[in-house]
């Protein structure tokens, strides 16, 4: 093992899912850069990921999918795994909290502090469905919202006006998964004492780790100054680890209690024989990359079950972002306002690293920040493919042109030489300080940077016209050139490592980074193979060795020599390429479809209920089946088709504004239904007799109202 060593967590997505922009911005990028970044600077690093399998929404999906909870995260387990070992995301192990190592894990956890009486427990009157035979989760508790009146909130939040609510608190509480009404029951859980660990949490976060970011820092200043009260660590539910205690049939632990167990159950699915090393080491640094939704979690709870288990270290650093918005609108799940992480990989095939590049670049980790698809086009042509690109072009295409793709001899530096070259440690310190203190965007400034004083060299020094006078000052430019090309393929590998190891590839350099700690141990299903993971034959099993066995290493960053005279180059090609406007438009026209569908149903969702009417009234009407035989424009009108229909008590004719969604040619032979007994009306000079039955949407859209099979005409409907 080697002296320096972090364990590295990400926040374990809910496998009721694909994971989205948001998340990549938020979490997982930031992690992937940081882990490599370390490994490059010989680092002993464990990065460690999995699914979250537990908890009610996923329970909910399952009964709306009519399929099993189990189905649904086998899923999104493999959909979620597949797009991060897509774009690069190199854990060591994607597992998940459905294993049996997981299962045992949290399991022992729970009972050590239930055996040591680190619990208490606590009789509270809890919602029941008394038809379903359950205890409900919030979530599964709907009613109308005291606050804003939504008729739709949950017991949790009202998604509406966003109001944190208790079911209690909810106006006609109801059912969700019988719609019928409830009766308070009573029920005991298992609470985790906060309030015991309220002095130790305040003296471990508030005066030991100043240093930690001031949105997380802040967020649990809060906290401790509120009060902490105990937390319920176990739910009524089918789905989850079953809490290890006689007679708590029907009870699982709460998911946010087994969640983060996970990131240990993992690591000791990885490396069964040396997992200690990772979690009850003090020299080890653990580090949790989360979204701000998950401090409570990780910078409170978490650790106070660590603290009150005993045997384990505590988090060094929690570097949690802010959110990132979708085109100047909150990311949502369940509204579909997202950029999918699996549909960009195959909608934009070889693009991963300008997904990283723009995420990073606008990485939240001060404020909420935004995406946009233009701002993703503007990246990509005016930095990776004008700035990175192009200089990494021109300085090896020419190396191949004048000097037959070997690197040139170095002459006599010129101060421009000078200057250039001097600008690349200064950059290396800044890069390395950014990283360091988790501020990626600005580290991600000092990478381009090095390409922008690339980029300027080479356009200021212009060797293509030196190389008709003096070929010895063409080669010094070209070696300088080339060297500042090899700065940028180590620079970069944290940041966008598909690019950088194909620049390594071109310069025919190897890279030293990583360190294989799964030696001795077994693999298991859930841990990456060679092969498996798009970049795993880089990072981090070690070193990857180019063809003449050149090297490269993190510390020959910014030395004037790291390519040596007469080093032989590939054949280049092209870096980056433009993204045309097309591409960009059919993104936008997409999250276009995503916002009017989402009008249409909020649209819909608004129409009120008309007043009530009786049975009486509602057998006045005599609705039928009919079809069409004949159809015709109204001339001089946009809306109007004139119809004439055979109803089974005769034919006769109806004018209904239907044009603009149907033609006549549409409506030949259709079968329909019409309110037959309408009272007649002349439109258009027309005698129009009954209306036809159509399903209007929020949006305006109509779409008839058919019997599910033909029937005959005359069929009347009640
Ligand atoms: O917010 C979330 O997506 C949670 N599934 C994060 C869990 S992190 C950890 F505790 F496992
Ligand atoms: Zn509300």
């Amino acid at each position: 093992m080697k002296e320096k060593r972090s364990l590295i967590t990400c926040a374990l997505p809910y496998a009721n899912g694909p994971v989205h922009i948001g998340h990549l911005a938020g979490v997982y990028v930031p992690a992937d850069i940081y882990v490599r970044y370390k490994r490059l600077r010989g680092e002993d690093v464990l990065f460690i990921c999995g699914s979250d399998e537990h908890g009610v929404p996923i329970t909910i999906k399952a009964r709306e999918q009519g399929c099993t909870p189990q189905d649904i995260v086998d899923r999104y387990h493999k959909i979620i795994k597949d797009s991060f070992a897509r774009l690069g995301i190199n854990f060591d192990i994607y597992s998940r909290t459905s294993s049996q190592v997981h299962e045992k894990t949290a399991s022992d956890f729970f009972r050590k502090l239930y055996d040591e009486g680190k619990f208490i427990t606590k009789e509270t009157e809890q919602f029941y469905d008394v038809q379903e035979k359950t205890f409900l989760a919030d979530r599964y508790i709907t009613g109308t919202c005291p606050r804003c009146g939504n008729p739709d909130a949950y017991g949790d939040q009202c998604e509406k006006c966003g109001a944190t609510l208790s079911p209690e608190e909810l106006i006609n509480p109801k059912s969700k998964l019988s719609g019928g009404e409830l009766v308070k029951k009573k029920t005991s859980h298992w609470y985790l004492p906060l309030d015991r660990y309220e002095g130790w949490l305040g003296r471990w976060i508030l005066t030991d780790h100043k240093e930690w970011r001031s949105n997380v820092y802040g967020q649990c200043k809060s906290w401790i100054d509120g009060g902490l009260q105990p937390r319920a660590v176990s739910r009524d539910l089918d789905w989850g680890v079953p809490v290890p205690v006689e007679g708590a049939e029907g009870k699982v632990l709460y998911v946010w209690f087994d969640a983060p167990i996970g990131y240990i159950s993992n690591t000791k699915e990885l490396l069964p024989n040396s997992w200690k090393t990772w979690w009850q080491d003090t020299s080890t640094r653990l580090i949790h990359f989360i979204g701000k939704d998950n401090i409570v979690f990780h910078c409170i709870v978490f650790p106070s079950m660590l603290k009150a288990h005993g045997d384990y270290i505590l988090p060094d650093n929690v570097p949690a972002n802010e959110f990132l918005n979708l085109e100047g609108d909150k990311i949502s799940t369940s509204r579909g306002w997202a950029v999918w992480a699996h549909e960009y990989l195959d909608e934009l095939p070889g693009r991963e690293d300008v997904l990283r590049y723009v995420l990073t670049a606008n990485a939240p980790e001060t404020k909420d920040n935004d995406f946009s698809w233009k701002d993703l086009q503007t990246r990509n042509n005016s930095e990776l493919v004008a700035i990175f690109g192009n200089f990494v072009n021109r300085a090896l295409v020419l190396a191949h042109k004048y000097f037959g793709g070997r690197v040139p001899a170095l002459g006599t530096l010129t101060a421009m030489d000078r200057e250039a070259l001097d600008e690349i440690p200064a950059l290396k310190a800044s890069l390395e300080k950014n990283l360091e203190e988790f501020k990626f965007r600005e580290a991600l400034k000092d990478a381009l940077g090095i390409a922008r004083v690339g980029n300027k060299y080479i356009s200021d020094t212009e060797p293509w016209k030196v190389a008709k006078t003096d070929m010895a000052r063409c080669a010094t430019i070209l070696n300088v050139s080339l060297q500042i090309c090899a700065d940028l393929a180590i620079a970069f590998e944290a940041f966008t490592p598909f690019s950088a190891e194909r620049l390594r590839a071109m310069l025919n350099v190897g890279l030293e980074a990583g360190f294989d700690h799964r030696k001795g141990e077994q693999e298991t299903e859930n841990t990456f193979r060679e092969g498996e993971c798009a970049a795993l034959h880089t990072l981090p099993m070690g070193a990857s060795l180019a063809a003449d066995g050149l090297v490269l290493r993190w510390d020959d960053l910014g030395r004037d020599t790291i390519l040596p005279e007469g080093h032989t180059l590939a054949e280049p090609t092209l870096l980056f390429t433009k993204i045309e406007d097309e591409v960009i438009d059919a993104q936008l026209q997409k999250l276009e479809a995503i916002r009017q569908a989402r009008q249409a149903a909020e649209a819909l969702k608004a129409a009120p209920q008309k007043e009530e009417c009786t049975f009486e009234e509602f057998e006045k009407m005599d609705i039928r089946t009919a079809t069409v035989l004949a159809a015709e424009r109204v001339p001089k009108t946009d809306k109007l088709l004139k119809l004439t229909i055979d109803t089974g008590i005769d034919k006769r004719v109806i004018v209904s504004g239907i044009a603009e969604y149907y033609t006549p040619e549409q409506m030949l032979g259709r079968q329909i239904c019409i309110l037959a007994n309408l009272k007649s009306r002349v439109i258009r000079g027309i005698e129009s007799k009954g209306m036809i039955l159509m399903a209007k949407q929020g949006d305006g859209k109509m779409r008839f109202v058919t019997p599910e099979e033909t029937v005959v005409n005359g069929a009347q409907i009640g």
